[in-house]
């Protein structure tokens, strides 16, 4: 899906949020990779992550041309701050209005609006796509991403106590949280 939008972020500078293209993989990808080794609170381990360049631009490009899903970057003065995104959950008719959420942002970059920024931009873009229903789940104690949430106005509806285990054998509680967008 095709998006565009500037967002003032809480230091003045500006943040446009945009789909990415072929031209965003490179950065893309290492933002990806840089983001998965800075926090335990994501669902795979760097040395998981297993995309070539070309994957990532066909992925990029597929994302784009989506009219159901859509692969968002913050830009900032020229880089490539955080991705988020959506895609549908199944195109099975009784569950084609529910769609699930992801982001990460380098940490390098937090706590300067641009969580919010590409929240705000994935509902836009999930709403534009006809969607009546937004979902994520989050690690219980991830608590900066759980306000994010909550003041975005998701709200939990249900936890998975044995959501993830870490390589060092400790469970990981999910949140599950949902959002109306109709
Ligand atoms: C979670 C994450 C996306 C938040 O992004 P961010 O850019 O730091 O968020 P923002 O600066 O937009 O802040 C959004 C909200 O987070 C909360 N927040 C910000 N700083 C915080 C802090 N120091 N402590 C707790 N909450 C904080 C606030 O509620 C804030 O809302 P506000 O704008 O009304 O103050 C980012 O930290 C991240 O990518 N983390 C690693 C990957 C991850 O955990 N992804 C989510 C997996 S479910």
């Amino acid at each position: 899906m095709e998006y565009s939008r500037v967002f003032i972020l809480k230091d003045g500078r500006s943040c446009t949020v945009r789909n990415g293209t072929e031209e965003d993989a490179p950065a893309v990808l290492a933002n990806y990779i840089a983001t998965h080794d800075q926090t335990d609170y994501l669902g795979v381990y760097t040395d998981e992550i297993t995309l070539s360049l070309e994957q990532e631009k066909a992925y990029l490009e597929r994302k784009r041309e989506s009219t159901s899903d859509a692969a968002l970057v913050a830009e900032v003065g020229g880089l490539i701050a955080g991705t988020a995104g959506i895609d549908r959950i199944t195109a099975a008719e009784k569950a084609r209005h529910r769609v699930s959420f992801g982001i990460s942002i380098d940490r390098d970059w937090w706590g300067i609006g641009i969580g919010r920024a590409l929240t705000e931009a994935c509902i836009e873009c999930a709403r534009k796509a006809g969607y009546v229903q937004m979902e994520l789940e989050v690690v219980a104690d991830n608590e900066r991403a759980l306000r994010l949430y909550r003041s975005a106005g998701f709200i939990e509806y249900g936890r998975n106590p044995r959501g993830f285990r870490t390589r060092q054998g400790r469970w990981q509680e999910n949140v599950l949280m949902r959002l109306e967008l109709d």
